[in-house]
């Protein structure tokens, strides 16, 4: 029997409706902000919000304001059918699709920002601006819905961050719930943004798990020493020759404060780029699964001379 088609919102009034009668029946909602292109890291969150939640809503949404100039925006993957077909299969209640209109209307005039730090280090200095697109975004979603739980991907744990600190603040009462990431078999983390990399660029991309089990292994061997645990993860993505690093960093992962020990709870960030594509990942060597990444290929005899020019 095929699944039942979830319900379509495309206005927020709409939007507000069908989670105030849900909520005035007794039954939990929860909310899973995505920007669609719909992957199996994104269905992890949706299963946890089914198992967890009455009713539980999906938005769609590629967020102008969280996109810098020059960013991906406009090539930026969309598959409304394949994801209004995932959301049936996964017996989500309703999608909430709004055009950019319906979430900016003419006018707009709204800021709203997490200030400090915790905005201004890492992606918030590589992306100016892209937590006020994430945080206004996610703010007019949850005053919205006054989702009981909202669902964000560990992937983005700056955002989880943020987004955490915002709905504190704010007194939206919706607890934020972090899911683990979802990887591929080779340990790539799964990002809609996979999409752009060639067969070369994603080879060369899984240094960047590699990099994080290798530090994780070394954390686990007693290493302490989180300048010594940048420089392993540096050292493996040095082997790949088309990554540019953005930044390899540890963090507490509350406030995103750099720290010197490792502590259970310190979480490692790399942020690199390969070709026209931008990639971040993050481990928690005291928390999270390690990447199963399969060991670096010794260069072939083509690799050689192609990196010999
Ligand atoms: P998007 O990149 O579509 O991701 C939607 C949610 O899925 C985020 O919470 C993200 O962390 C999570 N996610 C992505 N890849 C994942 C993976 N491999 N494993 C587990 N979770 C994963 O993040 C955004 O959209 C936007 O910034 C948004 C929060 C929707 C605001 O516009």
């Amino acid at each position: 029997m095929a699944p039942e088609r979830p319900q379509l919102l495309d206005t927020v009034t709409a939007l507000r409706l069908a989670s105030e009668r849900w909520r005035s029946a007794g039954m939990t909602v929860g909310l899973v902000p995505t920007m669609g292109a719909l992957h199996a890291g994104h269905r992890s969150l949706v299963r946890r919000a089914r198992a967890e939640c009455d009713r539980i809503v999906v938005s769609i949404f590629v967020n102008p304001a969280q996109f810098g100039a020059g960013e991906d925006h406009d090539r930026y993957p969309r598959n409304v059918t394949s994801d209004l077909e995932i959301c049936a299969v996964e017996r989500v209640d309703a999608v909430y699709l709004p055009a950019p209109d319906e979430v900016y209307p003419p006018g707009f005039a709204l800021r709203v920002a997490v200030v400090g730090r915790l905005t201004a280090e890492l992606e918030g200095a590589f992306r100016p601006g892209h937590f006020e697109g994430v945080a206004v975004v996610v703010a007019k979603l949850l005053v919205a819905t006054r989702a009981d739980r909202a669902y964000f991907g560990q992937k983005d744990a700056q955002q989880c961050a943020v987004v955490r600190r915002l709905a504190r603040d704010l007194d939206t009462g919706s607890r934020i719930v972090v899911c683990p990431t979802v990887r591929d078999d080779d340990g790539l983390a799964l990002s809609s943004r996979n999409a752009y990399l060639s067969a070369a660029e994603r080879a060369q991309a899984l240094a960047i798990p590699r990099g994080l089990a290798a530090a994780a292994a070394a954390v686990s061997a007693g290493e302490q020493d989180a300048a010594r645990v940048i420089s392993i993860v540096r050292e493996e993505l040095a082997q790949s020759p088309l990554l540019t690093v953005d930044y390899v960093a540890v963090v507490d992962p509350e406030n995103f404060e750099p720290v010197a020990r490792m502590t259970r709870s310190a979480r490692i960030q790399v942020a690199a780029r390969i070709g026209g594509t931008r990639l971040i990942d993050t481990l928690c060597a005291g928390f999270d699964e390690v990447p199963p990444v399969p060991a670096r290929a010794t260069a072939s005899a083509a690799d050689r001379a192609a990196a010999a020019g």
